[in-house]
């Protein structure tokens, strides 16, 4: 079944939780096969932010829930100093499902594909027809693609608020995974001021903090 055949035939959901069991149900690329679920979006379902991450890692696809291992911490730090409080915002992913490869019994988060992020398009524009945030905050190339529906250069557009053609505002930033994996900490301190202050940004916009 193509995937314009399977939107005709699915409903679309009308609620976050409709939106979730939607989800997990979902079929549209093959990362479903070895994932232990669909990780959906949380928080206030009328979020004026909505974050956007790549894909759930091994401990999101163990417990359910977006950005609760080691990038979420640093993402948590890094919204705490911004003034953001996350509980105000909607916390999601382009891509639903855990991608990784195994290497001995350790399972390696592998980067979405393309195909794949543009067939999880498809929740993410759902999740903020629903939310309809004031402003959306890609965090990294993968959430940057599903945003702007085309390969965005991060430093291109970096820290500015943008439209994005599905309508509303963008803001593109790193990926706190990117700062864990630095390996100098004069590099890790700098990127870090870099990406709060990007998400200075996002609250000056939405007068939130
Ligand atoms: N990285 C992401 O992009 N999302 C998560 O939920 C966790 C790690």
């Amino acid at each position: 079944m193509s995937l314009f055949e399977q939107q005709l035939r699915e409903e679309t959901p009308r609620s976050l939780k409709a939106l979730r069991e939607a989800e997990n149900a979902c079929r549209r690329c093959d990362l479903y096969k070895h994932a232990t679920q669909a990780v959906p979006g949380e928080g206030p379902a009328h979020a004026p932010l909505m974050l956007i991450g790549e894909q759930p890692g091994n401990d999101e696809d163990l417990d359910g829930h977006p950005f609760v291992g080691p990038a979420g911490r640093m993402l948590d730090k890094a919204l705490q100093e911004a003034g953001i409080d996350r509980k105000d915002v909607f916390v999601t992913n382009a891509v639903k499902h855990f991608k990784h490869e195994m290497r001995g019994k350790r399972r390696l988060h592998k980067r979405p594909d393309p195909g794949e992020i543009d067939a999880c398009r498809w929740w993410q524009h759902i999740e903020r027809e629903l939310v309809k945030p004031k402003l959306m905050v890609a965090l990294g190339a993968t959430a940057a693609r599903s945003a702007f529906e085309r390969v965005v250069t991060i430093n291109k557009v970096r820290g500015k608020i943008v439209p994005v053609p599905a309508g509303g505002n963008a803001l593109v930033t790193i990926h706190p995974s990117y700062l864990l994996r630095l390996q100098e900490q004069r590099d890790k301190q700098r990127e870090y001021v870099r990406f709060v202050a990007d998400l200075e940004v996002a609250r000056d916009f939405l007068r939130m903090g």
